[in-house]
């Protein structure tokens, strides 16, 4: 026998000698075209082997698997983009409401007129005699400080002389008491008891006292 007789022998040997499996170990390509190992039982039988579709045909009276297209892979899906964030819209100022300034209310009734406003400066004191009611005519002491008009009674609380306009006082010149013109309290003289004090309204340039 010659030798290359001999090899070919030798390489049948081999090839018969070795599993079907082994043979697709080697050699995947053949295992896929072997199709799958699932028995084919039917005609138009599919299934996914090793990235293809294999369809179950009838070849020569048997079934067997007839490789088919190839898989595609699924592809990653798109990352959906985050969308802005809505900005946050300012929120309104609330708008300061002008506060009134409230306008003070007189406590009573206007009383009995005593004279203009401005008949009567800052740091005066005048004694002026009032027309309270009927023509019957009253005398009182004004005097203004700070912008605010006072009104006393002309009448010493001591022996009820008629007091005086001083400079900054109210003088009774029967014992010499000394008077506030503001708060009509005694200050000096034998006079304790403080002059009666009235109240005053100063409304449109007029001032009013509530005798
Ligand atoms: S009456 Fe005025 S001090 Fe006496």
């Amino acid at each position: 026998m010659s030798s290359w007789i001999k090899e070919v022998v030798r390489r049948r040997e081999v090839v018969g000698g070795l599993g079907l499996s082994a043979l697709l170990l080697l050699f995947p390509s053949m295992a896929a075209a072997a199709g799958p190992t699932l028995k084919a039982s039917r005609v138009g039988q599919k299934v996914v082997y090793r990235g293809y579709v294999y369809t179950v045909v009838k070849s020569k009276g048997k079934l067997i698997w007839k490789q088919g297209a190839k898989v595609a892979t699924a592809t990653a899906s798109a990352t959906a983009k985050p969308t802005a964030s809505a900005t946050p819209s300012a929120s309104a100022t609330p708008s300061t409401s002008a506060t009134a300034t409230p306008t003070p209310s007189p406590t009573s009734t206007e009383g009995a007129f005593v004279a203009n406003s401005s008949e009567l400066k800052e740091g005066q004191i005048k004694i002026i005699e009032v027309n309270t009611t009927k023509n019957l005519y009253t005398s009182y002491s004004f005097s203004r400080l700070g912008g605010k008009v006072y009104a006393v009674s002309v009448y010493c609380t001591h022996a009820g002389c008629k007091v005086v306009a001083g400079k900054e006082e109210l003088i009774c010149n029967c014992h010499m008491s000394i008077f506030s013109p503001y708060d009509g309290a005694a200050q000096s003289g034998p006079a304790r008891l403080p002059l009666t004090r009235y109240e005053v309204m100063e409304r449109d340039g007029k001032i009013y006292i509530k005798p």
